[in-house]
């Protein structure tokens, strides 16, 4: 992030109130850089990454800058999606970073009743990065099923040419290993609907529970608790394509 904003377009960009209103936290003092109330809503500011610690409203940090990129562990039973009924992951951020533009999106997804890692950004070329196939993303998950094994599951997903129902191209071969009779870690690097589900399906089998632990070399960290989520830090952005 870099360059320059006029601070009224930025304070309204990361969801403080339309233009109007942003010029009116202005005028009652609320908005402070460096301790010293902002004259001028008008003025240009540097996107300098801490920018954040200097610039307060209300005597609280600004947001994190556009550019954000955020790591989640989502609950069961939330949506990922911006308008669904229910419960949403977007309810488990601040409600201010709902009405930020760039807007703040999931990642791929994960179904409703699948938990783990998820990844949010507003940065739209990170996140074709790692959804795009050609970069070749491992995702983890580990699966409860519903029945034993029946040992020939591994061979399958390896093959390059398991077809889904419904589907015209076979999956890209995939990674299977066995945990215990009745469960297993899978790696994929697509991201098909439902497609570990799917894939114990065409198996014979059911998932019972789905778990994401990992995406690239980025783990679901131990002390992430459901519901919980953390910004990344370069350090993170590098381990998904490590
Ligand atoms: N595969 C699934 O079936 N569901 C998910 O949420 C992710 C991968």
């Amino acid at each position: 992030m870099s360059g320059t904003i006029r601070l009224d377009r930025l304070l309204a960009n990361l969801g403080y109130g339309s233009r109007s209103e942003v010029q009116h936290l202005v005028r009652i003092r609320a908005v402070t850089l460096g301790g010293v109330p902002v004259e001028d809503a008008g003025m240009r500011i540097a996107l300098a990454a801490d920018l954040p610690s200097r610039l307060s409203v209300d005597e609280k940090p600004l947001d994190p800058l556009p550019g954000l990129a955020l790591m989640l562990h989502k609950p069961l039973g939330v949506t990922c999606s911006h308008k669904e009924v229910g419960r949403l992951v977007y309810d488990l951020l601040p409600p201010r970073w709902r009405r930020r533009d760039p807007a703040l999106s999931t990642v791929g997804r994960l179904d409703k009743e699948t938990s783990g890692l998820l990844l949010l950004t507003d940065d739209g070329a990170l996140l074709h990065r790692i959804i795009s196939p050609k970069h070749h993303v491992a995702k983890h998950y580990t699966a409860t099923l519903a029945r034993p094994l029946r040992g020939d599951e591994a061979a399958l997903f390896a093959s390059g040419t398991l077809m889904l129902e419904g589907e015209t191209k076979p999956l890209a071969p995939a990674v299977m290993e066995v945990l215990s009779p009745t469960s297993a870690r899978v790696i994929v690097t697509e991201g098909r609907y439902h497609q570990v589900r799917r894939m114990f399906a065409a198996a014979g089998n059911h998932v019972d529970a789905l778990h994401r632990e990992r995406i690239g070399g980025l783990l679901l960290p131990a002390d992430l608790g459901a519901g919980e989520y953390r910004q990344l830090k370069p350090a993170d952005v590098a381990a998904i394509f490590a």
